[in-house]
């Protein structure tokens, strides 16, 4: 069978990477969350207090890029590959509100675009990938053979990423992880550089009353015809 690219986009917490993950799983193909790559760059800032919810030292940051080293490493356990920072396995870490909060900020630096787009194209140069992102069909795949636009209401998605927070033991509120979700959006769909748009041939798919096995069952049939 041939390997083909798909390409993920859509709004937070629309599932993305649950459907991404059942479809690399099942055909075999790479995953790759690039939200993690934000995440992580993230993290490492917040780590070097170039950034917080008070100031962000965006030169001091941009200066150090050369100094990050990220990396997908599969667990077998998982199902998955974990995402390491200079060989240090952050999955756990990049999950927090706290990075939640301040990522659409570093997403928002060309610099930092600019460096994990190339490391995403060298990821998926073979075809065989299944990445999710927001401007995985407009950027960094153009040319993908299947691309999927995710939406969902905000609260639905909210709501998701609460009981996941809370699952983990996270002390949250629902409003506090809504006004997260809303502020996201609007900074990841006004920014200058690769704002969230549906690229013009992806599919969309709302998922706001959709089971995970039933949006599956969906995508998957799609995905049999293109690779027929
Ligand atoms: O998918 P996520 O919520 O883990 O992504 C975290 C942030 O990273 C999101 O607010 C926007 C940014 N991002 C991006 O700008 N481009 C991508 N391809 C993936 C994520």
């Amino acid at each position: 069978m041939k390997n083909i690219t798909i390409a993920i986009d859509g709004f937070s917490s629309t599932g993305k990477s649950t459907l991404a993950k059942q479809l690399a799983t099942k055909l075999n193909y790479i995953y790759v969350d690039s939200g993690a790559m934000y995440r992580a760059v993230t993290f490492y800032a917040m780590q070097n207090h170039f950034i917080s919810k008070n100031e962000f030292k965006i030169e001091a940051l941009i200066a150090k890029l050369t100094e990050i080293n990220l990396k997908f490493k599969f667990n077998p356990e998982l199902g998955f590959a974990e995402i390491y920072l200079n060989d240090v396995n952050v999955e756990r870490e990049i999950r927090t509100l706290a990075v939640s909060e301040l990522v659409s900020s570093v997403a928002e630096i060309s610099e930092v675009r600019k460096m994990l787009v190339e490391q995403q194209q060298e990821m998926g140069k073979n075809k065989g990938v299944v990445m999710d992102g927001r401007d995985i069909g407009t950027v960094v795949f153009p040319y993908a053979e299947l691309k999927l636009f995710m939406t969902a209401s905000a609260e639905t998605r909210a709501k998701r990423r609460f009981d996941e927070l809370i699952e983990k033991g996270d002390d949250v509120q629902f409003e506090e992880i809504l006004k997260n979700v809303q502020h996201r959006d609007h900074i990841d769909t006004t920014r200058d550089d690769s704002p969230l748009i549906k690229a013009e041939d992806a599919i969309e798919i709302d998922n706001s009353n959709l089971t995970k096995t039933a949006q599956f069952e969906l995508v998957y049939a799609i995905v049999l015809e293109k690779l027929n």
